[in-house]
């Protein structure tokens, strides 16, 4: 007889405890051991216990190990989470089988050796049939599902309980994310603003709302909401710095003239514009979408245009705002000159139109459902063994459940977007089918996408400072990662798995539309590379730009109106402070707005920062050293930003990798 000494390390996390018998069986090129009890009455967590499984003969290399955990007698049932198991054999070759998910049915689940392999890696048939089996499984747990025309397709589940256990919300943030949801809700509803459909009388009442709640940038926000600095600063550290472009040109749609803005120290529109000082904003994007109704009533949507003028002490300031896309006498262009009023009434009419932009294209499409899209393709194409995947998996951890909660409770028919956004119920699917057909590669590339939109020397742009540094970070961390197993083009070209999941992404993310640039298979190690750079980077630091600050800027109400409920104003002079009063949304959708972004900017105790890898997936040394490389990087990174910051009136914290978290999980 010979013997191999188990050890199984059990998850420190709530639940994770199993009185449950516990089996396992090893699996290797010589034979199997037989299904052997781990003889323990109870598997606590956090534990760290050793058995040994005796065999007649050495079972060679081991491949795979067999557990099951079975509900005994008239013990309930439970969940278990062990996170690895190693095995020292009898020729003293220590192997590790990284696990890192909750078992909870009866079934036999198999897991693989850590070493990453590649499916032409394969020598042995045992691996070959379990990798096999591997995603079959899970071409039936991850199923696609169509959302609706024109936008991406979602997981197949019948709500966010039904998806597998692997990829369920830990205990910890389940009970939290509902407390949080619970007592915001609570709160409005004592104060009798849920069901208070009248309008504010006086803006400085919906201080009422949340009054405890506010952060110290929401607090400045109200302070300076109105203030002309803060409305453009918005476009380029605010949750929406995707849309600002610079602009040589002014597009005929938007005729301004050197008469009509006040361009100081004697310069005009016209020189400006050569000298690259003049910035434009466009929600083309919202053009011609009819607005939702709230509470039976017409709401309105506007798609404006915003002329920024960067001035010689480098202050964005606006300088003309018009409020729909084709010009025309009952659509005026707003000026600073113009009465308080009307600049103001137009300065909200562009924050709202940011608040739709910004939901469904910025966070909703460009991070939320993307990431969901990356998630199902490498569930269902590369399995656990494969380097790809484990280099992406911890950049997945709770986006599906969070999209499944969303898609009900959010925008969903009797979600909360769907009752209080100008853009929610039909809009939104007009909104995001038409977000998705302009969505580029080189758009989710921050290099890429800050060169198209020429913004490479435009001054106090924190975003774009931080996130550059963020993605040569990481792509740094991928690219010595991917280099490590992928030695030519060819061995990128030979990889099926790699060639499936990205083929699956661009038809199931990207609806096969060549338009967006989006690769439909890798032929070379340096596109592979940019690809996963990409998905990593959208997955955390994306997400987080445009996720974190909600309540920040969203907190005070008119700051960031959900709805607007006058139409825009056609002449100029016709505006007043119970005009905007009029115009801003009513008390309960205010306050549950403002819940909203309250709960959505909440960071749950279980976060998991940037570069924070809490699961084993590579056992390898070389890869082990690979991700302290990356997280030192990423603690330097921050010290700078933290440096940087201590002089600035506003900090800008959302991309410091502290504040990142690693996966779409809010
Ligand atoms: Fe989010």
């Amino acid at each position: 007889m010979v013997d191999y000494e188990v050890t199984v390390y059990t998850g420190d996390r709530v639940h994770a405890t199993t009185i449950n018998p516990v089996h396992i069986k090893l699996v290797g090129t010589e034979g199997e051991s037989a299904r052997t009890w781990l003889r323990s009455l109870v598997i606590f967590r956090g534990a760290v216990a050793t058995y040994t499984v005796s065999c007649p003969k050495s079972l060679g290399q081991l491949v795979l190990i067999e557990l099951d955990k079975r509900q005994f007698f008239i013990l309930p049932g439970d969940a278990w989470f062990p996170d690895k198991v190693e095995i020292i054999s009898p020729e003293k070759t220590i192997y590790t089988f990284p696990i890192h998910c909750w078992i909870c049915d009866s079934e036999t689940h198999r897991y693989r050796e850590g070493k990453a392999l590649r499916i032409f890696d394969e020598s042995n048939s045992l691996g070959q049939y379990a990798r096999q089996q591997e995603l079959s499984q899970r071409s039936v747990d991850y199923a696609w599902e169509f959302y609706g025309p024109g936008m991406p397709d979602t997981i197949k589940a019948d709500g966010a309980m039904t998806l597998p256990d692997e990829v369920q919300f830990s205990f910890t943030k389940t009970t939290e994310f509902a407390f949080t949801a619970a007592t915001g809700l609570v709160e409005l509803q004592l104060k009798g603003l849920v069901d208070n459909q009248e309008n504010w009388k006086d803006l400085d009442d919906i201080n009422d709302v949340f009054r405890n709640k506010g952060t110290p940038l929401s607090d400045y926000v109200q302070e300076h909401w109105t203030e002309d600095w803060l409305f453009a600063y918005q476009f380029l550290n605010g949750v929406n710095p995707t849309l600002i472009q610079r602009c040589k040109t002014l597009p005929g749609k938007f005729p301004v003239t050197d008469d009509m803005v006040f361009i100081p120290d004697g310069s005009n529109l016209s020189n400006e514009l050569k000298k690259g000082n003049i910035y434009l904003c466009d929600y083309k994007n919202l053009d011609g979408i009819p607005a939702n109704t709230v509470q039976e009533k017409q709401q309105y949507l506007t798609a404006p245009l915003v002329l920024l003028h960067k001035r010689p002490d480098d202050k964005l300031m606006p300088i003309a705002i018009q409020l729909k896309q084709t010009p025309s006498k009952d659509n005026p262009i707003f000026l600073p000159t113009d009465s308080e009023y009307d600049w103001l009434t137009a300065k909200i009419f562009v924050r709202s139109a940011d608040f739709s932009e910004h939901q469904l294209n910025a966070h909703l499409l460009r991070t939320h459902l993307l990431a969901e899209v990356f998630a199902v393709s490498l569930l269902r194409n590369l399995p656990m063994v494969h380097p790809i995947y484990k280099l992406l998996i911890p950049h997945t951890r709770y986006t599906l459940q969070i999209n499944e909660l969303a898609r009900v409770r959010l925008i969903g028919p009797a979600g909360v977007f769907t009752l209080i956004a100008a853009s929610g119920g039909e809009s939104l699917s007009k909104i995001l089918a038409r977000s998705l057909s302009s969505i580029t590669y080189r758009s989710l590339c921050i290099p890429d996408n800050i060169d198209d939109r020429d913004l490479q020397d435009l001054p106090n742009f924190y975003y774009r400072d931080d996130g550059l540094q963020l993605w040569n970070i990481i792509f740094e961390y991928v690219q010595r990662v991917i280099k490590y197993y992928y030695k030519s083009n060819d061995e990128v070209q030979r990889d099926s798995e790699l060639q499936t999941w990205i083929g699956d992404i661009f038809k199931h993310g990207f609806l096969s539309q060549l338009q967006t640039g989006i690769p439909q298979n890798f032929t070379t190690v340096s596109e592979l590379i940019k690809f996963a750079t990409m998905v990593m980077f959208t997955c955390s630091c994306q997400h987080a730009a445009v996720n974190s600050g909600q309540y920040d800027y969203g907190g005070w109400m008119p700051n960031f109106p959900t709805t607007l409920q006058r139409a825009p104003p056609t002449k100029k002079g016709t505006t007043s402070k119970s005009t905007i009063l009029e115009t801003l949304p009513p008390i309960n959708v205010t306050a549950q707005g403002m819940a909203t972004v309250w709960l959505l900017s909440r960071q749950s105790s279980d976060f998991v920062p940037l570069g924070h890898y809490l699961e084993y997936h590579y056992t390898e040394k070389t890869l082990r050293q690979l991700q302290k490389d990356f997280k030192s990087d990423l603690d330097k990174l921050s010290i700078t930003i933290n440096n940087r910051n201590k002089g600035l009136e506003i900090p800008y914290t959302y991309l410091d990798p502290k504040n990142v978290e690693n996966s779409v999980a809010i």
